[in-house]
């Protein structure tokens, strides 16, 4: 199977891709990382990794569609099998979501459906949770709603700060993102009218 990463930023889900695959547990071939930002560090390693990459920068775009648009038609012509939105920070919509749905995967970093959306850290920390963590789960067209596949739990400290709380969660992203994509490209999980199944069994 081809896989497509999209992200905006440090690219560090991606890296734990990269190093699963370098360790041949990812059965699966990078067939692009694509940016709306040029400027992500994740660019830089995926050229590192001899991934072919590219960017499509949103500004350039009237609208979200338009830019959704022009994303899947990339991605169409590079052919790939599932999209990993890994730190992304555009929001798609349907124009986009339903061209893929069912082989596209985001990681969000709270515990879903508590703290969609941004700054979930610092939500977590007011809320005064003593669990938080992150969720793979595949996108739908509505934000941060789709089913889960997989989550990471991590205890919350007395005293964490944000950064401290996100790095605790990172541990986590970077184990269980490279789990959900080696259940996708195995052929383990798919997207059902029940929900998410994993070896044909409902989660
Ligand atoms: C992660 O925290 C992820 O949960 C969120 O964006 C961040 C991306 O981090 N969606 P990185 O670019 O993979 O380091």
């Amino acid at each position: 199977p081809r896989i497509a990463v999209l992200l905006s930023g440090s690219g560090s889900n991606l890296q734990a891709l990269l190093d699963q695959h370098a360790a041949g547990a990812l059965p699966a071939t990078f067939a692009c990382v694509l940016s709306n930002r040029a400027d992500a560090y994740g660019l830089q390693r995926a050229e590192a990794a001899g991934i072919p990459t590219a960017v499509v920068d949103h500004r350039q775009y009237p609208d979200r569609e338009a830019f959704d648009r022009a994303l899947a038609e990339h991605l169409e012509a590079v052919g790939v099998d599932l999209v990993v939105l890994a730190g992304f920070m555009r929001i798609l919509t349907p124009v986009f979501v339903e061209r893929f749905q069912g082989r596209l995967l985001n990681i969000h970093p709270s515990l879903l459906p508590d703290f969609r959306g941004l700054h979930t850290h610092e939500r977590a920390l007011e809320a005064g949770v003593e669990e938080h963590g992150c969720t793979v789960h595949f996108v739908t067209p509505e934000l941060d709603a789709g089913p889960a596949i997989v989550q990471g739990v991590v205890p919350v400290h007395p005293g964490d700060s944000p950064e401290a709380l996100a790095q605790r969660v990172q541990v986590q992203e970077h184990r269980v993102y490279p789990l959900a994509v080696r259940w996708f490209v195995s052929g383990r999980l798919a997207l059902t009218e029940s929900g998410v199944a994993l070896d044909g069994q409902v989660l």
